[in-house]
């Protein structure tokens, strides 16, 4: 080995390091040529480890030699790095360059479900008249869904109600009887323990609106579902008389479904309200001649209602006495049938989007 071959081998290695930078097509090739040449076990390395071979008196020039061609790879590769970063940069913008010419993806559009639509018009028009919304929970003490409401433990009033009772673990059953600890929460069966929460938690003059779900123990078909939609209504106020009530409801019923809308109260029962009615709107078949739809009577029953029973007031913490109320429970259900012409209670709840997309 002698100062020429030495360097004739540093030529020969910097021109292939020169073109094996130039190859690398990405910074992984890259890194495998700087540690090829420039490495710890690299080319370089190998090629200077030769450096006892040559004479004394070349030794020193070998670093003169081997230092310039070290630092022209080094800068190579910097700057071959930062091209390839930038290659790699053009071809991620290029690959996921947007076609705006490209038709958009339809969006679908919701809409407001025909109960829930039900129950915000009916808050809508009540609220007119100065009522507010008030949520009541659906899992109920038999206290408020049935005691405090007038409707004592083993009263037959509460064979009005097919309830869902719930025991202490969580489970349902059908009856208090079949459960051994008797059962002190139910799936309420109404909202009207509403009206006893919404007087002991405001104060008179009353005027709420209690939306929600209810549930009774029934046998489902095309009118009746286990679980269904209300809306109760409270008026609590000194001097509140069934004129109050039948005013409000009046306009209710010609808001929901038209002008024209003919109403009566019929006498009917509620052990919570004395006296406690019917109220019956003019079928919106027939227009009150009579048909199938309202079994020939013209008349078409869209909820209960009454005066607040005393002892119902006293249970709510107010003095009878001094002040009276109206109540009245409407099923959305039937009105959201009614508004729309829907058969079927079930369709509500099945979440076909065949009957959702109507609406
Ligand atoms: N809670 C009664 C029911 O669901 C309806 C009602 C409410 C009647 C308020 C009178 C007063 O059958």
């Amino acid at each position: 080995m002698d100062l020429q071959t030495f360097s004739h081998q540093l030529d020969d290695l910097r021109r292939r390091a020169l073109s094996a930078v130039d190859e690398a097509a990405d910074p992984a090739a890259l890194d495998q040529v700087e540690t090829a040449y420039l490495g710890r076990r690299g080319e370089l390395r190998t090629l200077l480890a030769l450096i006892g071979q040559l004479p004394a008196e070349d030794r020193p020039r070998v670093g003169a030699l081997a230092n310039p061609v070290r630092e022209e790879l080094e800068a190579l590769i910097a700057e071959r790095r930062e091209r390839l970063t930038e290659i790699a940069l053009e071809v991620r913008l290029a690959r996921e360059r947007s076609d705006v010419t490209l038709p958009g993806r339809p969006q679908p559009r919701g809409s407001l479900h025909p109960l829930l639509e039900t129950m915000r018009e009916v808050e809508r028009i009540c609220g007119q008249f100065g009522f507010v919304s008030y949520l009541s929970p659906e899992v109920e003490t038999d206290e408020l869904n049935f005691q405090a409401l007038n409707i004592p433990l083993d009263h037959p009033a509460r064979d009005l109600w097919d309830t869902l009772y719930v025991r202490e673990d969580g489970e349902l059953r059908a009856s208090a009887e079949a459960d051994e600890d008797g059962a002190r929460l139910v799936l309420r069966t109404h909202t009207s323990p509403g009206q006893i929460r919404g007087m002991r938690e405001t104060a008179p003059p009353i005027r709420l609106l209690m939306p929600g779900r209810c549930y009774r123990y029934e046998a489902v078909d095309a009118s009746h579902g286990f679980e269904f939609f209300q809306i109760e209504g409270l008026m609590v106020d000194e001097g509140t008389h069934m004129g109050h009530l039948r005013g409000l409801l009046d306009n209710v019923a010609r808001a929901l479904f038209g002008p024209d809308t003919q109403t009566r109260f019929r006498p009917g029962y509620y052990p919570f309200t004395e006296p406690s009615v019917a109220f019956d709107i003019s079928c919106l078949i027939c227009g009150g001649v009579g048909c199938p739809a309202c079994k020939r009577t013209g008349w078409l029953t869209i909820l209960g209602a009454g005066m607040v029973h005393p002892v119902v007031l006293r249970n709510g913490g107010l003095d009878p006495e001094r002040y009276q109320g109206f109540a009245f429970g409407m099923g959305i259900d039937r009105i959201a049938m009614l508004r729309h012409g829907i058969p079927d209670i079930r369709a509500f709840l099945e979440n076909d989007l065949r009957f959702l997309e109507r609406f």
